[in-house]
């Protein structure tokens, strides 16, 4: 059975995927800081008989991120991480003029720089495994400037950068950011309070990331219509 990393596993979208995942037949390996939550959600992806270990902590914090890929370990090896997890910079959005300094950093180190520390010490098994990926969670707005996006948006795009450049230094793997668009959760309820429009479901999105693990078309940069469709 192949294992995953995924973080930020206790809702939204990483506990969607975790599910599809499991119905896969993947072992898993499930982070994020709310305990309570996360054992939650441990306990819904299980009910696929697969094996699941959720560690609570921080991505940010070097020695969780060496739990999370030794719990890997113990599951047989790192097929797939996925980086998921993701910091606003500020809760609601704010214009740049007003963006504490503060909180781009913090969205920098949750969306960037604790990927690269989760790949690093993941690589190892990743560049043994039989068909070894990595897949960052992305947004659009890494590619287009909308107002009060600009820290978080900033923090995506070089997140899309850093996994063009691991994808070229590690041609014997998969490497895809993808920007899932929007859904219906509580980092975008945080993001933008007044925006009560409905939004899909993070379920919805779901059997695309499946489509991608299974088809694994060349690593590079995805978008939900292409996802679907298998195009770049
Ligand atoms: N929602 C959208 O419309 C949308 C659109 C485009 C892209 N995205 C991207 O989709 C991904 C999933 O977001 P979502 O909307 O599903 O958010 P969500 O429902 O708020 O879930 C975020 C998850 O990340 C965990 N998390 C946050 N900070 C963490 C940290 N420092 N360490 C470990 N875990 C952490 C959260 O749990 P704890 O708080 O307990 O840690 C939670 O499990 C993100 O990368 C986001 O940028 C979302």
């Amino acid at each position: 059975m192949p294992v995953a990393i995924i973080t930020g596993a206790s809702k939204g979208l990483g506990r969607a995927l975790a599910q599809g995942l499991a119905a896969r037949g993947w072992n898993l390996v499930l982070d994020a800081r709310g305990p309570d939550r996360l054992a939650e959600a441990a306990v819904l992806v299980s009910a696929h008989a697969t094996r699941v270990t959720a560690l609570p902590g921080d991505v940010t914090d070097p020695a969780h991120r060496a739990e999370l890929v030794a719990a890997a370990w113990r599951l047989g090896g790192v097929d797939l991480v996925v980086h998921n997890a993701s910091a606003l910079g500020a809760e609601p959005l704010v214009r740049l003029e007003e963006l504490p300094l503060e909180g781009l950093r913090r969205a920098l180190e949750v969306n960037l720089v604790a990927a690269l520390g989760l790949v690093q010490e993941a690589l190892p098994m990743l560049r043994t495994a039989e068909a070894g990926a990595v897949l960052v969670v992305s947004s659009d707005a890494a590619a287009e400037a909308y107002p009060a996006w600009g820290g978080y948006g900033a923090s995506k795009a070089a997140l899309d950068q850093l996994a063009a450049v691991l994808a070229v230094e590690e041609p014997g793997l998969r490497v895809w950011a993808v920007d899932p668009g929007d859904m219906e959760t509580d980092l975008y309820a945080a993001a933008v309070p007044d925006d009560d429009g409905p939004r899909p479901d993070p379920a919805g999105v779901v059997p695309a990331f499946v489509r991608l693990l299974d088809e694994r078309p060349a690593s590079g940069r995805y978008g939900p219509p292409a996802l679907l469709e298998g195009e770049r």
